[in-house]
C-alpha cells in the first residue's frame, strides 16, 4: 500500500523539520512510525505537499487522538472539528498572531494542533514556534525549584488584548462564534508539565492565557510569567515553518508555543484547523 519515501529535514537548532516523501492519505504504519519519530524529536513537522480533504485531515488527526472542539470559531459544514482560518486582503487582524499554547483554558488541552494550508501569501504569513522543553532546562535549579510546585490559572477572556469578543471581532473573515463567554473558559494547569511519551519537562504557560498564579494575585504573577514568556522566546528556542499551499504543519501543544506573524496585510491566506488527542496536564 505504501510507497512513501520519507525524509526529516531539521530547519532549526532546537525544534522543527521538514518531512517529504510522504503522503498522508497512503500511510502504512511503518510510514506512521516515522512520521511520530519526527514529531517526538523535533515537536513540530512541516509535511509537504499535501492534497488533504476534510476527511482525509480527520483520518491523519485520529492517529494522535480524539478530535477536540474549539469554542470561539464555527466548525464546517459535516466537519465541525475543522475550522478554517482566514485573513482577507481588506483585514488588519490576523487570528493566532500572540505567543499562545492551544485552549489551555480548558480542561483537557489538545496534544496536537494540525494546521493545513490551502492559500497562502506571496511572501510573508509564516508561523513561529518556541521549545518549552530547551527553555525549561536552560533554567537555574533554583528557578525550576520555585516553579515546581506552581500551577497556572488559564483563561480564554484575552483580558490582555482587549478582551475575546472586542479582539476577534476585528477577524472579519472568520466564523467566529460565542466570544461572549470567553471569561468563564478557565483551566487550572500546573505550571512545568511532563510529557508522558518523552518523560520531557516543559514549561506551560502564556502571557496570553496565564492570568496568575494559583493562590497569588495577577499583579504577583505576571512579573513572573512576562518573564518566562520573555525567556522562552529567545530565538534559539525558535523555528519558523513557511507556508507554501499543501503544507500540513503538526505542533505538540505540551511542549511549544506559537505565533502566527502578520506581516502580509493586502494579502489572503487561508488555512484549515483541527486539534487532537485531549491531555489532561495535572
Ligand atoms: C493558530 O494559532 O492556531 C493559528 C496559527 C497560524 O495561523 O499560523
Amino acid at each position: 500500500m505504501a510507497s512513501n519515501s520519507i525524509t526529516v529535514t531539521p530547519i532549526a537548532g532546537s525544534l522543527g523539520a521538514e518531512i517529504t516523501g510522504v503522503d498522508l492519505r497512503r500511510m502504512d504504519n511503518h510510514d506512521w512510525a516515522q512520521v511520530h519519530q519526527a514529531f517526538l524529536d523535533y515537536k513540530v513537522i512541516a509535511i509537504r505537499d499535501q492534497e488533504l480533504s476534510p476527511q482525509d485531515m480527520m483520518d491523519v488527526g485520529a492517529r494522535f487522538g480524539e478530535p477536540n472542539h474549539y469554542p470561539f470559531v464555527k466548525g464546517m459544514d459535516g466537519f465541525p472539528f475543522l475550522f478554517e482560518i482566514v485573513k482577507e486582503p481588506s483585514e488588519k487582524r490576523n487570528f493566532g498572531g500572540d505567543w499562545h499554547s492551544d485552549t489551555t483554558y480548558t480542561k483537557t488541552p489538545p496534544l496536537a494542533t494540525l494546521l493545513y494550508a490551502l492559500e497562502t501569501p506571496e511572501r510573508g504569513g509564516d508561523t513561529l514556534y518556541c521549545d518549552m522543553v530547551a527553555a525549561y532546562e536552560s533554567l537555574s535549579d533554583g528557578m525550576k525549584e520555585m516553579l515546581a510546585p506552581l500551577k497556572g490559572v488559564n483563561s480564554a477572556a484575552l483580558k490582555h488584548l482587549g478582551g475575546r469578543k472586542t479582539h476577534h471581532a476585528a477577524v472579519g473573515g472568520m466564523k467566529i462564534t460565542g466570544t461572549e463567554d470567553a471569561d468563564s473558559y478557565e483551566a487550572v494547569h500546573p505550571i512545568v508539565r511532563t510529557v508522558d511519551e518523552t518523560g520531557q519537562k516543559a514549561i506551560y504557560c502564556s502571557r496570553g492565557h496565564t492570568i496568575a498564579f494559583e493562590g497569588m494575585t495577577p499583579e504577583e504573577s505576571k512579573p513572573v510569567i512576562d518573564w518566562l514568556q520573555a525567556h522562552a522566546t529567545r530565538p534559539e528556542f525558535t523555528c519558523r515553518v513557511q507556508w507554501k499551499p499543501g503544507t500540513l504543519t503538526v505542533w505538540d501543544n505540551r511542549r511549544t508555543m506559537h505565533n502566527a506573524i502578520n506581516d502580509y496585510h493586502g494579502m489572503r491566506r487561508h488555512m484549515r484547523r483541527l486539534t487532537s488527542g485531549p491531555t489532561n496536564p495535572a
